[in-house]
């Protein structure tokens, strides 16, 4: 099929591209033409997984061209996909104004009968506002039709998320509308893209043929909304359990394993840590509370949810005073900027917070990050210094804190490490280690939920004799 897709963000560019793999032929437009000039010159402004041999095998394959122009992608399609941005305003609403730019944009140009996708995440019944201005601007009732297709995709893991989706959620009201969009995404719900021997590699849990759920676009633009804030509210409630461990000395990683058990409950999003952060949960979180007060219901469990997210950075940052008292003037070693491991994106990344606390307490923190560095130096500047590996980052440091959860940090060598620090303090924000093995290695370790590991001054001060000699 000819289909077209507004925004080449994460969503845009990663459906887009994943729809032309799928054997459609797409058209990608973006109003910023720097972008649509790189991306036609076979270039990515985002980094993910599979995307950049995409890029150039739909590119090369003519299944993929790129225009600032909506009118152009609507010459020869008639499903257009809106995946632009839906930034929080001051007040906590998503700011719909990029998507009715994009629909009256539409209504101006479309040829014959346009189905309208949403597929950024928007509240529940922007499709009626869609509607609206459709037909505000001339739009005929029955020349138009809006669909929910809700995008589930996380960053690290973009492409093959697409592809083997856990399930495709397409709400329509009308038939008409349901089958076309339906018919998109055959290819994944019949298994006929999963057996083709160019297949992307299918992750473990992969679900195949992909299940497709059609609902309501109301209830489609719902299912999103709480999908993202259930399981931030899974992350905050592990977390809050993670703090009642730490004052009665329990062990969280034990109660999550017990926990996690249960297949009702399942252990997948019960990582504790020093909170969730990205370009999605924070933003949704509070566009899903503005949503439920609009309709009159007070979700107040999102309001502890986002709380306890905020506290768990308070909590971390106390955590590393306990180890270390004063703060300023201190050394300290930062593994990790990203929001989580596999990506360099540090939209309200927590390490980024914690690291903005630390230098206003006067801490001079030196950071490593493996995709993140250049964003953070665009950000922070040089209130920070930055080197290129973890083992750079802890010479001389005073203490080393662990902020993301990239493997190779889980995998450091502690022997190492202890020769390299100042003290052999380790504070891990996302319970990368065994405490087991830091005791084992002489290093005393701070995590999330879990009792600490404090070394005898006998083992201290062998440490402190080698470090003055
Ligand atoms: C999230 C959802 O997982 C996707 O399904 C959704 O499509 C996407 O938002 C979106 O709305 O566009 P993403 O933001 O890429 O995806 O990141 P996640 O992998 O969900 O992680 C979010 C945050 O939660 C990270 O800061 C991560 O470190 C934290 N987290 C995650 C925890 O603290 N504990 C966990 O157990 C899991």
């Amino acid at each position: 099929m000819k289909l077209a897709v507004v925004g080449s963000g994460y969503v845009g560019l990663v459906a887009g591209l994943c729809f032309a793999e799928l054997g459609h032929d797409v058209t990608i437009v973006d109003n910023d033409p720097e972008k649509i000039s790189l991306l036609q010159q076979g270039q990515l402004p985002i980094h993910e997984e599979f995307l950049a041999e995409l890029l150039t095998c739909k590119r090369d394959a003519g299944k993929v061209k790129f225009t600032a122009s909506i009118a152009e992608a609507l010459e020869d399609c008639c499903v257009i996909f809106v995946a632009v941005g839906t930034p929080p305003k001051e007040n906590g609403e998503a700011d719909l104004s990029f998507i009715e730019e994009v629909v009256r944009t539409i209504a101006q140009h479309a040829l014959g009968y346009v189905v309208i996708v949403e597929k950024s995440t928007v509240p529940v019944l922007t499709h009626a506002w869609i509607r609206k201005i459709m037909a505000l601007n001339g739009a005929a009732h029955d020349s138009f039709d809006v669909v929910s297709n809700p995008e589930f995709l996380r960053e690290g893991t973009a492409v093959l998320d697409f592809l083997y989706p856990d399930r495709i959620v397409i709400g329509a009201d009308t038939e008409r509308s349901a089958n076309l969009v339906s018919e998109i995404y055959l290819p994944l719900t019949s298994g006929e893209y999963h057996s083709r021997k160019t297949a992307l590699p299918a992750p473990n849990s992969a679900i195949v043929p992909s299940n497709l759920i059609v609902t309501s676009a109301k209830s489609a633009e719902l299912i999103k909304h709480a999908s993202n804030a259930f399981l931030a509210t899974k992350i905050s409630f592990i977390n809050a359990v993670a703090s009642i461990c730490e004052s009665v000395g329990a062990d969280v990683q034990e109660v999550c394993k017990g926990m996690g058990a249960d297949a009702r409950i399942g252990s997948r999003f019960l990582n504790p840590g020093i909170g969730y952060g990205g370009s999605c949960f924070p933003k949704d979180l509070t566009a899903f509370r503005s949503v439920a007060h609009e309709s009159g219901y007070e979700f107040a469990l999102l309001d502890q949810v986002i709380s306890i997210n905020e506290q768990q950075r308070a909590r971390f940052l106390r955590k590393i005073r306990q180890a270390l008292w004063n703060l300023k003037n201190k050394r300290l070693a930062v593994l990790g900027l990203a929001f989580k491991g596999g990506t360099d994106d540090i939209r309200e990344s927590p390490a980024l917070e914690i690291v903005k606390s630390l230098v206003e307490e006067g801490a001079v923190v030196t950071a490593f990050d493996p995709a993140a560095m250049e964003r953070t130096k665009a950000e922070l500047g040089d209130s920070i210094n930055y080197v290129d590996s973890a083992y750079a980052a802890c010479e001389e440091a005073d203490a080393l804190l662990i902020l993301t959860d990239w493997a190779e940090f889980a995998q450091l060598d502690l022997k190492r490490l202890k020769e390299m620090l100042r003290y052999p303090i380790i504070v891990d924000g996302r319970n990368l280690y065994d405490p087991a093995a830091m005791k084992d290695a002489g290093i005393q370790y701070y995590s999330v939920g879990r009792p600490a590991v404090v070394q005898s001054s006998k083992t201290l001060k062998a440490t402190a004799a080698k470090t003055t000699t």
